[in-house]
């Protein structure tokens, strides 16, 4: 979809008027084909070239110092990509299967980003924040809202932010404000709800707020087991009972990642969900949806439309591919008092570009039962699966569903999974780990763009790593 600018007067703007005039419009050809030009000899991943190396150490070095540590992965984009590949400011292509932790849904200088961007760029300015907001912001938000309740969920206002954790900040005020005086959240085991001190104390992993004061009262539900027996339901729906009985009214919400990213890669099933959801709905509470990470992954753009739980959505927060963040709440929470708001909402690019994603995903055939998420899930599983026969012991899986794909190296420690993603990395194959006990190797492909050919280039680097493993 275009821009739709929702002024009745458009054309006697004179914006409208620079936006028109046709050199912009040449400049983006000239742009578009010499990109085009730069991508030709991106096609496969390949090693540093000797002379970059040295001068690449001295860049991370300086990144590691500025940054006060070193990154996970010695990576440095060189500002230029092709798909699924990424040249590096060493000389070297990887084959980028993580994506900024799920970012680049449409992989590396996608023309239309590059298209989107240099809109963007027309724009008065970089920011655009809740004081003064310019017509392409409306339209995302519509859109968002759109997307969310076309198969009848109720959601009625997009509170744009820059990060998932401010998302979810977001999400966590307007349920405390609407459950007023409750002050307790209920979450499921490992979960990963940002970096913030309310959302570090969500996340359920300890060392996260190591030293950080207490700022959120979180009770965890185990999850279920592996094949979400009756049993391991029973005793989720079990222990929420108990909590609810425990604390009578002091329950805001119920929190749920319908795929836990972090926590390595774990589906629930809509029965599993919809049992706790009926228990926690008997007591008022509402339900919050963190889609930060499954956006745009599975077989709908909303997990929650995936798992058909559209009547329960009260929060919902979104982010990374839609490269803005945003939260979406029902009419009837809207806070009654200034509570939400922010300097910044987005990046005008960020903005452009997430219109311009939410196009591509569509026109790609992402969605569907029988669309390009499930069909790639497939083709990759069946690639894991051969490599989990053949390197018996040394990989076992795959797990997780649609584009959030995973398996289990070695012995389940963390320290062969890092052993394992750093080879990986080296021999030009990104992902990156999650969850402990088992400590699992995750791949966020990017959907728009991830090929057969992109996912049987990572099956065979894989093969070579497990080899050598
Ligand atoms: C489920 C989930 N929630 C929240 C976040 C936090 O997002 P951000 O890092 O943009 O603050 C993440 C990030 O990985 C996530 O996966």
């Amino acid at each position: 979809m275009e821009f739709v600018n929702p002024s009745d007067h458009a054309e006697s703007l004179l914006a409208e008027r620079f936006r028109a005039d046709p050199r912009v419009e040449q400049a983006m050809q000239l742009l578009l084909a010499a990109l085009s030009d730069a991508q030709g000899n991106i096609t496969v991943p390949r090693t540093a070239q000797p002379q970059l190396v040295q001068h690449y150490q001295q860049l991370i070095d300086r990144l590691g110092k500025a940054r006060g540590g070193a990154p996970y992965f010695p990576y440095l984009a060189s500002g230029l990509g092709r798909g699924a590949l990424v040249e590096l400011a060493d000389g070297s292509i990887k084959l980028d299967f993580i994506c900024g932790i799920g970012v680049h849904g449409l992989g590396h200088s996608h023309p239309s980003l590059l298209k989107s961007s240099v809109r963007a760029a027309l724009e008065d300015t970089i920011m655009q924040g809740n004081l003064q907001q310019h017509p392409p912001s409306i339209v995302v938000c519509e859109r968002m809202l759109a997307l969310a309740n076309r198969f009848g969920a109720q959601l009625g206002h997009c509170l744009l932010s820059t990060s998932g954790a401010m998302a979810n900040e977001n999400g966590l005020k307007i349920a405390f404000h609407n459950r007023f005086p409750a002050h307790r959240i209920i979450a499921l085991d490992n979960c990963f709800a940002g970096r913030t001190l309310a959302t570090a104390q969500l996340t359920d992993r300890p060392q996260y707020r190591a030293g950080l004061p207490t700022t959120l009262a979180v009770d965890y539900l185990p999850n279920g087991d592996a094949t979400y027996s009756h049993a391991s339901q029973q005793r989720a729906v079990g222990e929420l009972d108990k909590l609810l009985n425990r604390y009578p009214g002091q329950h805001a919400a119920l929190w749920l990642e319908l795929v836990s990213g972090e926590g390595g890669y774990y589906p629930g099933t809509t029965d599993f969900f919809g049992r706790l959801i009926d228990r926690a709905k008997r007591d008022g509470l509402l339900v919050v949806f963190d889609e930060i990470q499954t956006f745009s992954r599975l077989s709908q753009p909303f997990a929650f439309q995936h798992f058909g739980l559209n009547d329960v959505a009260d929060i919902v927060s979104f982010g990374k591919i839609t490269q803005l963040c945003g939260t979406l709440y029902r009419e009837s929470l809207k806070p009654k008092g200034p509570v939400l708001s922010q300097t910044f909402t987005a990046a005008s690019s960020s903005v452009a570009a997430s219109a311009a994603v939410l196009d591509q995903l569509e026109s790609a055939g992402c969605f569907g039962p029988n669309g390009r998420n499930m069909q790639r899930h497939q083709v990759f599983a069946d690639g894991l699966e051969q490599l989990s026969r053949k390197h018996s012991g040394k990989i076992q899986g795959p797990y997780g569903l649609g584009m959030m794909i995973a398996f289990t190296p070695g012995d389940g420690s963390s320290e062969h999974a890092t052993r394992m993603v750093h080879m990986m990395y080296a021999a030009g194959l990104m992902g990156f780990v999650a969850g402990h006990d088992p400590t699992r190797i995750r791949f966020l492909p990017p959907p728009g763009v991830t090929t057969d050919d992109n996912i049987r280039m990572a099956c065979a680097i894989l093969d070579d790593v497990l080899n050598r493993f």
